[in-house]
């Protein structure tokens, strides 16, 4: 069913805790301030949204990314020659392991980690390559009152160094010498839009919980991510060649589904900057 509460896009709701799928709007062109309102809104309700047939330009891509915030440039992926801030999503029989294998909320080892992402694909493998968006309002939501309380007095460090090295060792490159971004965020993390709380804690770059013992952030991050692979908490995204998803990883993680290989999967993304999450 569509909600009809925006002006200028069709919007239909894919579950009930998160996605939906947005219509009637071209993002080859430049949007008008009503259409930037009310994507916004859409992400902000449903988290993550979908559009297909848009096939957009590397310039188009910078431009619609630039309408919702600066753009991040990754701290180890540097773009194609002449754009920093895009972010190439590509895997064939040569790789390795693939961009977004485990779940996650974009380089959450930033100290002010990224508000949102853009991704276009326009080359599809034949059969699979989906991708899986998680719900961290949701898990949050479905804990107990008091596991929540004591999540909320918690921080937890995110290191990108041992996701970074490991992909340079897999992609030949070498990184001696290179520092990576690690940062201390807030377990249950408030959107700073919504109001809504969500768990910050992703498989990908977190290490560990700070000041407890070993034994009990081992077993906290356990549960936290067993929840977030939990698919009732969860939207599932089949992607035709030119759609897009923009995510906000303030409130999803995500998981890209390596089922193709050896097959061609390909697209960008761009990446709009976000704030030093609060509690
Ligand atoms: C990512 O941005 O983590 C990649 C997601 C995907 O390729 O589906």
């Amino acid at each position: 069913m569509l909600d009809t509460a925006y002006e200028t896009i069709t919007v239909k709701p894919l579950t009930r805790h998160i996605g939906a799928l947005i219509g009637g709007i071209d993002l080859t062109r430049p949007l008008t301030q009503q259409q930037v309102a009310d994507v916004r809104r859409a992400l902000l309700a449903h988290q993550v949204v979908f559009f297909r047939d848009q096939p957009l330009t590397l310039d188009q891509h910078l431009a619609l990314g630039r309408r919702f915030g600066t753009l991040h440039v990754h701290p180890n992926s540097p773009g194609p020659e002449g754009y920093p801030e895009i972010l190439p999503i590509h895997s064939n029989a040569a790789t390795r392991r693939i961009a977004g294998d485990r779940w996650h909320s974009d380089v959450s080892c930033d100290e002010a980690p990224p508000m949102g992402s853009i991704l276009h694909l326009h080359t599809l493998p034949p059969h699979g390559g989906d991708t899986l968006f998680s719900s961290a309002y949701a898990v949050y939501e479905s804990l107990s009152p008091g596991l929540r309380r004591y999540l909320e007095g918690l921080t937890a460090t995110h290191d990108g160094e041992p996701t970074y090295r490991q992909r340079n060792r897999l992609r030949g490159i070498d990184d001696t010498g290179k520092t990576f971004p690690k940062a201390s965020h807030p377990v249950v993390r408030t959107h700073p839009e919504s109001g809504r709380k969500g768990i910050f804690v992703n498989s990908n770059f977190t290490t560990h919980i700070d000041d407890v013992p070993a034994a009990e952030s081992e077993g906290i991050l356990r549960l936290l991510f067993e929840r977030f692979a939990s698919p009732e908490f969860q939207v599932r995204f089949k992607w035709e060649s030119h759609s897009v998803a923009f995510w906000d990883n303030r409130a999803v993680q995500h998981l890209a589904v390596w089922d193709y290989y050896p097959d061609v999967r390909s697209g960008y993304r761009v990446t709009i900057n976000g704030d030093k999450p609060y509690r």
